[in-house]
C-alpha cells in the first residue's frame, strides 16, 4: 500500500475542497465526467426495468444473456465485428473494474505489464496492488503519442505478460492509425502478451472521425481483448456498466477472477445499457458535436493563455503543452491559485506527461468560457 500513489482524482477533490472552503468559486477542468445527462430513452428503459422483480435478484456473473447478446450486436453494427456472446463477451462494472481485475487474472508477482507512457492511472496501480512491475512505453510528440512497445528491453519482455494501449487516447487525445494496431498485434503475438485495447472513448470522435475497434484487425482475436464502456459513450459514468470482448480464453480467465470477487451488475442497469447500445444513436452524434464545439473554443483560447496543443481527434480532453520554466504540477498549482481553475498535471498520467496539462471538455459551456477567460487574464 505504501507504493500506491493517492488516486489522482481523490487528490484533486481534496485540493478543490480546501479552495472552496476559502470561498473561491473553483471551476474544475479536471475529471472526465460528462456534464450532460444520460439520454432520456435510457433513463426510461431503467424506470421500466426497475419494476421487474427478477431484476431485484442476484445478477448473472458474466452479464445477462440479453446484455451479452446486445454487446455482440453493438459490436457488429458499429464495427462489423462478429462475436459469440457466450464466450467472447463479459459484462464489467465499468471498464475500471475490468482493468483492475486483469492484474490478478494475468500477472504474477514480478511479472511486467507494458503500460503507455501516459494513460489511465489504473494500468499502473492495478499492478502495484498485486506486486506486478510496470514498464512504461514512451509516448510523446516525437512518436505522435503512439506508445512505443518496439523498444521494450529484452529482459523486460522476458517477464512481460500483458500490454495496454488505448486510442482515442486519454490524456493525449490522439487517435491511432490502424497500422499501429496491426504492429501491436504482431508484437503481442511474437512475445506472447495479452494485448488489451481500452476503447473507453470509442464513440467520441471529431470532424467525422469514428474510432475503430482493434478487433476489426486480422489476428486480433488470437491475443487481444478490448474494453468498451457506456460511461462516456452514453453519459452513464454513474451507472457502472461496460464490457470486455475478444479472445475467449482471456475472457474466461477474467470472468473467473470476477466471479470470485463481485456478483455482477444490477440487471436493470444492464437492461438500460441494452437500450443505450441498440436504441437510436442520434444522441451520440449530438454529444460529439458539443464536445467538438468546446474543443474549438479551447483551441482558440490557448494562445492567449500561453499554451499550445494539437487539435483532439476524439476523447473529451485537450492535452496542452505548458510554458517552459514550470513542472506540470507547479503549473497546475499556479492555475488553481491564480485562476481558481483545476487542471490535472500531465505528470499524474505517467512519466511522459511532464510538461503538459489536461483540459476536460466535459464542462458546461459557460463555466468552460469563464475558466479560459480567468486563465487568460491571470496567467
Ligand atoms: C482511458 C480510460 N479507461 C477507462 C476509464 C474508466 O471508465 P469506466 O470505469 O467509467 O468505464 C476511463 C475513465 O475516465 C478512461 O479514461
Amino acid at each position: 500500500m505504501a507504493n500506491l500513489p493517492p488516486y489522482l482524482f481523490a487528490e484533486i477533490d481534496r485540493k478543490k475542497a480546501i479552495k472552496v472552503a476559502e470561498g473561491v468559486d473553483v471551476i474544475s477542468l479536471g475529471i472526465g465526467d460528462p456534464d450532460m445527462p444520460t439520454p432520456q430513452r435510457i433513463v426510461d428503459a431503467m424506470a421500466q426495468a426497475i419494476t421487474v422483480p427478477r431484476n431485484h435478484q442476484y445478477p448473472a456473473y458474466a452479464g445477462s444473456k440479453p446484455y451479452r447478446a446486445a454487446c455482440a450486436e453493438w459490436m457488429k453494427r458499429r464495427f462489423a465485428v462478429e462475436l459469440d456472446p457466450d464466450t467472447e463477451v463479459l459484462a464489467l462494472i465499468g471498464s475500471k473494474e475490468g482493468i483492475a481485475h486483469l492484474f490478478p487474472a494475468f500477472i504474477n508477482v514480478g511479472d511486467y505489464t507494458l503500460v503507455p507512457g501516459v494513460g489511465y492511472p489504473v494500468y499502473t496501480t492495478g499492478g502495484v496492488l498485486i506486486g506486478g512491475e510496470t514498464h512504461y512505453m514512451h509516448m510523446g510528440d516525437d512518436n505522435d503519442w503512439l506508445a512505443d512497445f518496439e523498444s521494450t528491453p529484452s529482459d523486460v519482455l522476458a517477464k512481460a505478460r500483458m500490454m495496454f494501449i488505448s486510442y482515442p487516447n486519454n490524456p493525449s487525445a490522439v487517435s491511432a492509425p490502424v497500422e499501429y494496431f496491426d504492429r501491436a498485434i504482431a508484437f503481442a503475438k511474437e512475445h506472447d502478451l495479452l494485448l488489451v485495447h481500452d476503447n473507453a472513448y470509442s464513440e467520441i470522435g471529431f470532424d467525422g472521425y469514428r474510432p475503430p475497434s482493434i478487433l476489426e484487425r486480422p489476428g486480433a482475436r488470437d491475443i487481444a481483448i478490448e474494453l468498451f464502456s457506456c460511461s462516456k459513450a452514453y453519459n452513464m459514468t454513474g451507472w457502472r456498466v461496460a464490457f470486455a470482448c475478444g479472445n475467449a480464453e482471456a475472457i474466461k480467465t477474467l470472468g473467473t477472477v470476477k466471479s470470485n470477487i463481485d456478483s455482477g451488475i444490477f440487471t436493470a442497469v444492464q437492461d438500460a445499457a441494452i437500450e443505450a447500445m441498440l436504441g437510436p444513436q442520434d444522441d451520440v452524434f449530438q454529444m460529439c458535436e458539443v464536445y467538438q464545439r468546446r474543443r474549438d473554443v479551447v483551441m482558440k483560447a490557448l494562445d492567449s493563455i500561453g499554451l499550445t496543443a494539437r487539435p483532439s481527434a476524439g476523447t473529451i480532453y485537450v492535452w496542452a503543452r505548458i510554458p517552459d520554466g514550470y513542472t506540470s504540477a507547479e503549473y497546475a498549482t499556479l492555475v488553481l491559485d491564480k485562476a481558481g481553475v483545476i487542471v490535472p498535471p500531465g505528470s499524474a498520467y505517467g512519466p511522459d506527461g511532464e510538461g503538459y496539462i489536461r483540459i476536460s471538455l466535459a464542462t458546461p459551456d459557460d463555466r468552460l468560457a469563464e475558466a479560459l477567460e480567468r486563465m487568460a487574464t491571470s496567467l
